[in-house]
């Protein structure tokens, strides 16, 4: 499955039809493989501020193999960083302009650019404050502007958390963060184990994901098996022969089982510890809808999508937490949220709750993660290309993948990129957040 119309505009006839018609012309998006280098170009590096984390990025671009080039070098860069870290004052932030403004002019197609700041809650003064707030409207800003597939995102990294940032730089600088766009990640401090981001990085985990059969949770299988991962895939005995053919394809365990069953979660613990004698990554990835405006709905299409959406995740996870040593140290548990829990849908009062539901849950759960050295995480997809979203009236499909900022719906494999780096060593420093894979949608921002 594709977004047929990136894949039209970007046709020979297709291509002179949108053009002559004045249309939007989505580019291809630079996707990972693997194998691929983390930029296929030179990187601009520059600073505005103290920029303590200069260093750092510098090592974290040529360990990658790429040429970092000064901000008036001839060469197109693939992307440009900015390290904006120790800003006071607004004054200073006249040097981001100085640098992006023609770095960005000469920006390749499927470029990134990625700022890092300092998170504004924990500034000394209202003007520090004010210039690592503005870092957020001008990154918000760019990626609106940006064309050609290109994308920009911002990591608030606090002192004391320089161990965590290469992990997500990297993130933000791959195809693995196609569909990510106009996003403010915060890191926090961690232990990241050296050498963590390499081509196999789940290489000897486990890791269960739940509604495996199809869509996105088929892709997310695919993806961290791709990533050296065991997966063990569950979906419901109604979904056990395309259940089936997925473990196959990964060379995994099917799993057929109800997560809202009340035996679920003694059966999913019971399984990961006979079987594999525990588990690393858990994605929670299992969702209906059953979308109705609130004053139509009956109780049994609110009880449904939480008792899938929320409920199951809540009680999965407490057991597994509860479980003795079976959730091992350095677990990685990524739920799937949605934009509809963020920005809310018109029909979808119980199905928003629930990915808000979701929300709240991994912020909770945080702090409890942190202490056993594991993290909590959820993504918040917008509009991607699946069999629930073919279901949508096509008027309501079409805007729904073109209001963003790259013009074009996601795939379930951009959904399953930014879940397995979730799951990945080099992500440890990212805990209690919301990643959205929306494109940058106007849905929410
Ligand atoms: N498609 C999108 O645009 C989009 C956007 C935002 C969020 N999401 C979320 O992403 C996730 C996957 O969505 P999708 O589009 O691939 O959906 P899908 O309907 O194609 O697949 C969902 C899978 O979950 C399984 N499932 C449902 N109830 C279950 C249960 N009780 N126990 C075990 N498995 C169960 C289904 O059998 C199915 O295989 C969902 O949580 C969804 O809410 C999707």
């Amino acid at each position: 499955m594709s977004d047929w119309y990136t894949t039209f505009a970007n046709s020979g006839v297709g291509s002179t039809l949108v053009t002559q018609l004045g249309l939007p012309r989505p580019a291809v998006l630079r996707r990972y493989e693997p194998g691929q280098p983390l930029l296929p170009g030179p990187a601009v590096l520059g600073t505005a501020g103290e920029g303590r984390l200069r260093d750092t990025v510098d090592a974290v671009l040529r360990d990658a193999g790429v040429t970092v080039l000064t901000a008036d070098a001839d060469e197109r860069p693939a992307a440009v960083v900015l390290d904006a870290t120790g800003v006071t004052g607004p004054a200073q932030l006249a040097a981001a302009h100085d640098l992006l403004a023609p770095a960005v002019k000469r920006l390749r197609p499927t470029g990134r650019v990625v700022v890092l700041g300092d998170p504004p809650a924990e500034a000394g003064t209202p003007a520090q404050a004010a210039a690592r707030q503005a870092l957020e409207g001008l990154v918000r800003s760019l990626a609106k502007e940006l064309r050609g597939g290109s994308t920009a995102n911002l990591l608030l990294v606090p002192e004391g958390a320089e161990a965590s940032v290469a992990g997500p730089l990297r993130f933000f600088l791959s195809g693995r963060s196609a569909y990510v766009d106009g996003q403010v990640l915060p890191v926090s401090p961690a232990d990241v184990p050296a050498g963590a981001d390499d081509e196999r990085p789940l290489a000897g985990r486990v890791a269960v994901v739940t509604g495996a059969a199809r869509g996105i949770g088929a892709a997310i299988a695919r993806v961290l098996s791709r990533d050296g991962a065991h997966v063990v895939a569950v979906d419901v005995p109604a979904a056990g022969e395309a259940l089936a053919e997925v473990a196959n394809e990964v060379g995994g365990t099917a799993l057929q089982l109800d997560i809202t069953a009340p035996d679920a979660p003694r059966r999913l613990v019971g399984h990961l510890r006979e079987r594999h004698g525990g588990v690393d990554v858990v994605v929670h990835n299992a969702g209906i809808t059953r979308d109705k405006l609130l004053v139509n709905m009956d109780a049994a299409r609110w009880n449904a999508v939480m008792a899938v959406n929320l409920q199951a995740q809540l009680d999965l996870t407490r057991a597994l937490l509860d479980a003795d040593g079976v959730l091992r140290p350095g677990a990685r548990v990524v739920s799937v949220s949605s934009q509809s829990g963020i920005a809310g849908n018109r029909g979808q009062t119980n199905y928003a709750a629930s990915k808000a539901g979701v929300i709240g849950m991994v912020r909770a759960w945080a702090p409890e993660f942190a202490a056993r050295g594991a993290t909590v995480n959820a993504v918040a997809p917008g509009f991607i290309v699946t069999e629930m979203t073919a279901r949508m009236p096509l008027s309501t499909r079409e805007v729904g993948a073109r209001l963003n900022s790259l013009q074009q719906g996601g795939l379930p494999v951009d959904v399953a990129e930014a879940i397995a780096w979730l799951a990945q060593p080099g992500a440890a420093g990212v805990n209690g957040q919301v990643l959205r894979v929306c494109g940058q949608s106007l849905l929410g921002a």
